[in-house]
């Protein structure tokens, strides 16, 4: 991997993403290119070449891998669930579209691809607990369908055309850089921030909703580890990775062992809906097994780290 192009590089996986990439991999080896948000912060701005890029111009993204020789993209651009369902057209013509173009390039450029599938991939007829890697894929949102149609379109350019592309299916991901922007799971985010600002939150889920969770370093780690695994031993194009399950309750306490007056109002609205159609805890045995797999963080760990970076980051703020 000498030049990596990320696409979605101002989302709230991308940011991270970046940060770490030119960590390991070097400040100019890695390529970063944001289209609908282009607020990117200017440390990662300028930390290395940096572009303006829509993905639904393959021209576009054609120019930018032939000019930097890139040889693995990390294409994490896309609409999540929520704002999905609010713009149907938009998130299919993004996620599809997007993902295409990219494919095309890399069969064209024999380039490598890395993109991030999501148990969103699931439906409510998919085993709830301890979903294996290969089970029922039908999802009722347009985004899941897109992540399933993008699996499919994964496969088959690996299988047609030899196009290296891996995914992992993220459960919902926590972090304290940069905010999710419109997915389902942006409660368990938005809980840690509202704690630390305000000392209460209304959670648009039930108090008993269990989702698959995983706090943002160990999303990255997910990433790279398979990146960096040796072809020969995947079996599979997607994986399913795991880390922790809870229920918006249980996240609920664990913030108040640490902000004892913390509180929580319940009022679910139409994302209670799409995260009762996805899983409560996934299988990951073939993530472990073939590419050792294996997360650092629980929910304490993810918990304490979280409210010290986020009063870090608002007492910061307070000081100009
Ligand atoms: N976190 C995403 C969402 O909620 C799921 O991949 O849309």
């Amino acid at each position: 991997m000498n030049n990596i192009l990320v696409t979605g590089a101002a989302g709230q996986i991308g940011t991270e993403l970046v940060t770490a990439l030119r960590q390991r991999y070097g400040k100019d080896a890695v390529v970063i290119a944001t289209g609908r948000r282009t607020q990117l912060p200017a440390y990662i701005k300028n930390s290395g070449p940096f572009c303006y890029l829509n993905v639904l111009d393959k021209n576009q993204i054609e120019e930018t891998a032939f000019e930097n020789n890139v040889d693995t993209i990390y294409h994490m651009a896309s609409i999540l669930s929520a704002v999905g369902e609010q713009k149907p057209q938009l998130a299919w013509d993004i996620n599809m579209n997007g993902l295409y173009n990219v494919l095309e390039v890399a069969r064209t450029y024999d380039i490598s691809v890395m993109w991030p599938s999501s148990i969103a991939a699931f439906g409510p007829d998919t085993p709830k607990v301890n979903t294996p890697n290969d089970t029922i894929l039908r999802p009722t949102t347009i985004y899941g369908v897109s992540k399933v149609a993008g699996e499919l379109l994964a496969e088959y350019y690996f299988q047609k055309f030899g196009v290296d592309v891996r995914s992992v299916r993220y459960p919902g991901i926590i972090s304290s850089e940069t905010p999710p922007g419109g997915g389902t799971t942006d409660y368990a985010v938005a809980i840690y921030y509202d704690a630390v600002q305000k000392g209460s939150y209304s959670c648009f889920v039930r108090e008993d909703t269990i989702l698959p969770m995983m706090y943002m370093p160990d999303a990255i780690k997910a990433l790279v580890d398979l990146a960096e695994a040796d072809n020969s031993r995947l079996t599979h194009r997607v994986y399913n990775i795991g880390s922790m399950s809870f229920s918006a309750g249980t996240l609920a306490e664990s913030i108040k062992e640490l902000i004892p007056d913390f509180t929580v109002k319940y009022k679910p609205d139409f994302r209670q809906e799409i995260a009762d159609s996805w899983p409560q805890s996934v299988d990951d045995s073939l993530a472990r097994s073939e590419w050792n797999w294996e997360p650092k963080y629980d929910l304490h760990k993810m918990t304490k780290e979280m409210i010290g970076k986020l009063e870090a980051k608002f007492s910061k703020d307070k000081d100009f």
